[in-house]
């Protein structure tokens, strides 16, 4: 998924961004007519299908004021909001699709906090961003009820706000399909894509009591220059070496990340928003399993002693043809 990319779900929520290329990302989420929570099963209200399946022509009238700015909007839509949609049948709904997998290890847990859609919406400029979400909204009307929103920012050269580059080993070129977008393995949804986005809260001062060395260890690369370094002799793994998923063919499977900064340092809040492309599910929830509960177990990612998962869905990424269908 190159540059933008947008997802939704059935509450709306607005990313606005700012800086050179990136935007933000928004989740949020409603519950099926009358249902709360992003697991209420019963049918879709007819308006909000359709506002999904204009969702393009949404992004064309509002970023054509602007096309530099490239506008997008990626839609993501929950388990459970896809099947009231498409039905219960076997081949109704991409193979790997559910909820969010809760890991909860001895220390950290990342738990689920259900929704029906997501809408990452990404531009150069926030106005942009925020007159789409403005518009967005108004057309999902009272059928959807917002969930969560978070308005990122680019924070300096791509780096998070512990102050690392972030991104820096994503998939590019032709690796990037292979990693991000379902293929062969499911005919039906070939093209589409699994997204998976958690909140985090930092500690920021904790964090900051770390020396540069220690927080270069816990990452796995250092800190100004972003040059990977080896893991500890002591065991405990880096989390770029626990978020390596390699398979028992000793093929490596990526993920692309998306991941955004947010904050309201006025009241103490300093987040990254992980936003995780994939092809296979299976292979971001293998990631988190090992940052959870560790490698061996007991080990976790030490990233967690200072960034608290507050959030976490999961979503199917229609294309944009299997969007448009939706609306009949
Ligand atoms: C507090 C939240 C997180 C922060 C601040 C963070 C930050 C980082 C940083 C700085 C890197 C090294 C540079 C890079 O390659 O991008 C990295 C690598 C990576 N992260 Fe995270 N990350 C977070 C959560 C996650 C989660 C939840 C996942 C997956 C479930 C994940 C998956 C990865 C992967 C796949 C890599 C690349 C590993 C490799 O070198 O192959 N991260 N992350």
């Amino acid at each position: 998924m190159g540059s933008p990319r947008r997802a939704a779900g059935r509450r709306a929520a607005r990313h606005g961004g700012s800086g050179r290329s990136d935007a933000a990302s928004s989740a949020a989420s409603g519950s099926t007519a009358g249902g709360g929570g992003g697991s209420a099963p019963g049918r879709i209200p007819q308006g909000v299908v359709d506002t999904l399946a204009g969702i393009e022509d949404l992004v064309k009238t509002v970023g054509f004021r602007n096309p530099g700015a490239r506008l997008s909007c990626t839609v993501g839509i929950g388990a459970t909001a896809w099947r009231a949609m498409r039905g219960d049948d076997p081949g109704a709904a991409p193979a790997e699709l559910h909820p969010f997998k809760e890991f909860v290890g001895e220390v950290h847990a990342a738990r689920a906090t259900p929704g029906d859609l997501l809408f990452h919406i990404r531009a150069d400029r926030q106005d942009l961003a925020y007159e789409f979400e403005r518009l967005l909204l108004g057309a999902l009307g009272t059928d959807v009820r917002v969930e969560d929103e978070v308005s990122g920012f680019r924070y300096f050269d791509g780096r998070d706000l512990l102050g690392f580059v972030d991104g820096t080993a994503n998939p590019v070129g032709p690796d990037l399909p292979v990693s991000a977008l379902i293929g062969d393995e499911d005919p039906g949804f070939a093209g589409g894509s699994y997204v998976v986005v958690q909140k985090y809260l930092h500690n920021l001062d904790a964090w900051g009591g770390l020396t540069v060395e220690d927080q270069e260890a816990v990452i796995g690369r250092t800190k100004s220059d972003n040059v990977e370094l080896p893991d500890a002799e002591s065991g405990q793994r880096s989390h770029k070496t626990l978020a390596t998923i390699t398979d028992a063919e000793g093929v490596e499977h990526d993920i692309v990340r998306d991941n955004m900064p947010f904050a309201t340092p006025g009241s103490g809040i300093h987040g990254t928003y992980f936003i995780g492309y994939s092809r296979r599910l299976t292979v971001i929830e293998q990631m988190l399993e090992r940052m959870f509960i560790g490698d061996p177990p007991g080990k976790y990612d030490r990233i967690l002693d200072f960034s608290t998962a507050a959030t976490g869905s999961t979503y199917f990424v229609p294309t944009a043809a299997m969007l448009a269908g939706l609306g009949g």
